[in-house]
């Protein structure tokens, strides 16, 4: 298994460039399920989740670009035949976005076996909604030996209204409704922008959508789609990522091809923490120094609030900072993981139920440290970027899940980080399992 080596001292200086956003690959991905002609898909972040997404569609049948080593950003799927509907354990236990395939499937075959996804480290992560939403549309679900068996001859328009706010269910029950019979109204749904990049490819394939973006989404079902060429934004939270790597180091940093507009929230928090921002191109983000470094509290919210995907490297800044930081964690129920490995680098941190308090500035000490989940990860090289000595944080491979050789990026840009054990090779399927 792959470690990180990280020699905290370095500010970051110059600049670096973001990857397009998993986020919005993933349901990007699961929507090719919808036609039978080819999608090709560009930007694509060169990330294990991604790979295991091409995995898991071409053992339905379908054809699937593996690409060559240079042309790993571009994919091209064609589900002209899909022999076996079905999203197996294997396969979902190690990402639970398998979960996108359900709507997509129904609705262009009539039926999906996908398995349950089951918990994970920052919490249960329940379905239910996409479920109540499909039955609605007139699907018929049960679920046995640990699989969702669904079933629906054609999908009825429906009025849908979340009880909750779900990112992967308002897109997977979006991908259901496109071709669903009739008009399907869907309220309290996400906002996020990877349910506005789904909803570009869907209208680019033929769909026909209004109000993506916004609480209130509208579809008139079509009776089919076809090819489309869609090229996915930049990831925000990486982006976010390295706004806060620049700001925790006290470098000058430069984070380009990425969308300020999606950062909003997060340049905020950095401003009233007295970092400085620039905008000095309309695709890119600059973060200096300013006088100091003060603590704010955050609250974790749906887009366009504060992402809970950035608390955990927002954390790391906190312990940093001048003052007591309140962070509170909305989303998920158990999005902590991290804390403990931060503590043993010498921050101080309490967590009570949802919130955290950090109590700054820590002087951190390089330890060595266990990755949890994919941000928790994140959080721990920011920490290892400040942290005196040389850490070793131990299961990388939660970080090769969401970021596109992070190493490669944090080194250009002067960190001192090094990974150790097998180099990550994404294209290669035996390296993929968990
Ligand atoms: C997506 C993102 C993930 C991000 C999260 C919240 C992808 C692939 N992943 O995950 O990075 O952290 O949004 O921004 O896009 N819930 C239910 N029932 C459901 C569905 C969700 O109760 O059927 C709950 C969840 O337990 C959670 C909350 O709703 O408490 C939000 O989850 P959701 O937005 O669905 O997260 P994901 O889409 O899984």
């Amino acid at each position: 298994m792959d470690k990180f080596v990280i020699r905290g001292g370095n500010p970051l200086v110059g600049t670096v460039r973001v990857s397009g956003a998993k986020n919005s690959a993933l349901p990007c991905m699961a929507a090719a399920i919808l036609t039978e002609e080819e999608i090709t898909l560009e930007n694509i972040p060169q990330v294990r989740d991604i790979d295991t997404e091409r995995k898991l569609l071409a053992s339905m049948g379908a054809e699937v670009d593996f690409g060559t080593v240079s042309s790993q950003h571009r994919t091209t799927i064609s589900c002209r035949t899909l022999s076996d509907p079905v999203a197996k354990y294997e396969i979902v236990k190690t990402m639970r976005a398998s979960s996108l395939v359900l709507g997509p499937l129904l609705a262009r075959t009539g039926m999906a076996r996908v398995a349950m996804p089951g918990g994970c480290a920052i919490g249960g992560r329940p379905i239910d909604l996409h479920i109540k939403g499909l039955e609605k549309m007139g699907a018929t679900i049960i679920q046995e030996h640990g699989y969702l068996e669904a079933r629906a001859s054609r999908l009825k328009g429906a009025h849908l209204v979340f009880d909750k706010i779900t990112v992967t269910g308002t897109e997977d029950l979006l991908m259901a409704a496109v071709l669903a019979d009739g008009e399907t109204v869907m309220e309290n749904c996400a906002r996020e922008p990877e349910v506005t990049d789904l909803a570009a490819l869907l209208t680019a394939m033929g769909a026909n959508i209004e109000g993506a973006g916004t609480s209130t989404i509208r579809v008139q079902g079509v009776s089919s789609l076809h090819r489309a060429t869609y090229r996915i934004n930049p990831d925000r939270i990486e982006a976010g990522t390295y706004l806060i790597a620049g700001a925790i180091t006290r470098g000058d940093l430069t984070v380009a091809y990425c969308n300020p507009d999606h950062l909003r929230a997060v340049i905020a928090k950095l401003e009233e923490a007295g970092v400085r921002i620039d905008i000095p191109a309309a695709d890119a983000v600059r973060v200096r120094p300013g006088n100091g470094l003060f603590a704010t509290d955050i609250s974790t919210e749906e887009y366009p609030g504060f992402p809970t995907d950035m608390q955990a490297q927002y954390m790391a800044l906190a312990t940093q900072a001048e003052g007591v930081s309140l962070i509170k964690e909305n989303i998920f129920e158990n999005r902590f993981m991290h804390v403990q490995e931060l503590v043993r680098m010498g921050a101080n941190i309490k967590v009570d139920g949802r919130t955290a308090t950090v109590r700054g500035p820590a002087k951190l000490s390089a330890a060595a440290v266990m990755c949890s989940d994919l941000r928790a990860s994140a959080s721990l090289v920011l920490a290892a970027l400040v942290a005196d000595g040389e850490s070793i944080l131990d299961r990388v491979y939660h970080m090769d899940r969401g970021y596109e050789r992070i190493e490669e990026k944090l080194r250009s840009v002067g960190a001192e980080i090094q990974r150790m054990g097998n180099v990550f090779a994404p294209r290669v399927p035996a390296a993929v399992a968990d």
